[in-house]
């Protein structure tokens, strides 16, 4: 509602305008006023049109400032036109006429010129909302970090990539033939019940059931079925075993397999290269021993143990009481290893009269648990970043 009388609403007569001075004089007031509202800031213009506005306007400044002032039914002009040119006496119509002329040439021009100021004003205020501060720190997204499991791949791998060997990979959905068979583990032999894994659901009448191969030896053969001695390779890869999980055992886990074989390789030559490896990657300090053992596939085969690190070798724990790690025993099995059966060679067409080598099997997550202290093989595969971020 407004609250401002408005003049322009009477006649001239009723504002007992009588002479050309009076008339000059009832202009200049109107100018004032519209001097004074065009001279505002956008708010006070807004407020203003509020309370003063005879047409009750809510748009923008600018646009209600216009229908304010040149509307076409209500506006000041209209008014002026309406009820003080029109009714006018004959002798004040020259003068109302042309005053009512001026202050239109007057209100068109201001009006423009601060539309355009308004226009200008408003797009400084959201340009300096949108504009980008380069002096801010910008986001910082954490960059990841390898696996333990990878890293230590990765020391293993540079350790024996040192001394000559090659790294190869081979599929971990295998045939039983790759996996058991040509690895001297025929259908029902007893060792087949230690490696039991999963198998894949395949098309009646294909030609070769398929599983999940439960160590990177199959390798082996895929490697010396391809090259011709000499051979010096390592085998890094995932493997799985129908293995209840618990602190030492997971249902998928990590191996390193590696060969040499060639024209004299001998014991001797196995087991400098393992003590080389188990001492570059544990420190010189750390003691190792060779047990007799049975594998299928290596014939002599052994077992690698080195002393155990938490204890020291002593079996006995810093606490006092015994060494829970190696039980005691002051010696803690790493991996499994031997000589290539010479079985083997007849199913990749080797002579094993002419060539003879080694080969080992290294569970990485758990060489990896006794390298870095960790005591629960399922911590490698749960995923907390508190444990992730022990090893950046
Ligand atoms: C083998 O897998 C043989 N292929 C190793 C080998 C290669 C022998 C070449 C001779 C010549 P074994 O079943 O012992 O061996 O497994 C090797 C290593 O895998 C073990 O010493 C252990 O560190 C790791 N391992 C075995 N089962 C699991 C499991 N369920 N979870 C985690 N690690 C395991």
């Amino acid at each position: 509602m407004p609250t401002v009388d408005n003049p322009t609403e009477k006649t001239l007569a009723e504002l007992g305008i009588r002479d050309r001075e009076a008339v000059i004089e009832e202009f200049a007031k109107i100018r004032e006023r519209f001097d004074f509202q065009i001279g505002l800031p956008a708010d006070e213009i807004r407020k203003l049109m509020l309370q003063e506005a005879w047409l009750g306007s809510e748009s923008e400044p600018a646009t209600s400032l216009r229908n304010f002032w040149v509307g076409r039914k209500r506006g000041v002009l209209a008014l002026i036109n309406d009820n003080w040119l029109k009714p006018a006496q004959p002798v004040l119509k020259p003068v109302v006429g042309a005053e009512l002329n001026r202050l239109k040439t007057y209100i068109e021009t201001r009006l423009e010129k601060k539309r355009l100021s308004l226009v200008e004003d408003q797009e400084k205020k959201s340009s300096a909302k949108d504009r980008v501060d380069l002096s801010l720190p910008g986001v910082i997204r954490p960059v990841g970090t390898h696996h333990l499991i990878r890293q230590v791949f990765q020391e293993i791998e540079d350790i024996f990539v040192s001394i000559g060997f090659s790294v190869v990979e081979g599929p971990e959905i295998e045939t039983p033939y790759y996996n058991f068979e040509a690895l001297n583990i025929p259908e029902f032999h007893p060792v087949r019940d230690d490696m039991d894994t999963f198998y894949l659901e395949l098309p009646k009448g294909a030609p070769t059931p398929l599983l999940l191969r439960t160590h990177t030896s199959p390798v082996q053969i895929r490697t010396m079925e391809k090259r011709q001695p000499p051979v010096r390779v390592i085998v890094p890869g995932k493997v799985y075993r129908r293995d209840n999980p618990d602190a030492t055992h997971s249902f998928m886990f990590h191996q390193i397999e590696g060969l040499a074989v060639d024209a004299d390789i001998t014991f001797c030559d196995f087991t400098g290269t393992i003590d080389y490896f188990v001492k570059q990657f544990f420190g010189e300090s750390v003691k190792t021993r060779f047990r007799p053992s049975y594998f299928p596939f290596t014939e002599p085969s052994v077992e690698f143990d080195v002393s155990c690190v938490f204890c020291g070798g002593s079996g006995t724990a810093k606490s006092g009481g015994t060494c829970g790690k190696c039980k005691g025993s002051g010696w803690i099995e790493l991996f499994g290893a031997g000589m290539v059966d010479p079985a083997v060679y007849g199913f990749v067409n080797y002579d094993p009269k002419k060539v003879s080598g080694f080969a080992f099997g290294i569970g990485i997550d758990r060489l990896a648990m006794l390298k870095y202290g960790i005591d629960d093989i399922q911590a490698f595969f749960q995923n907390d970043v508190r444990f992730l971020r022990q090893f950046p």
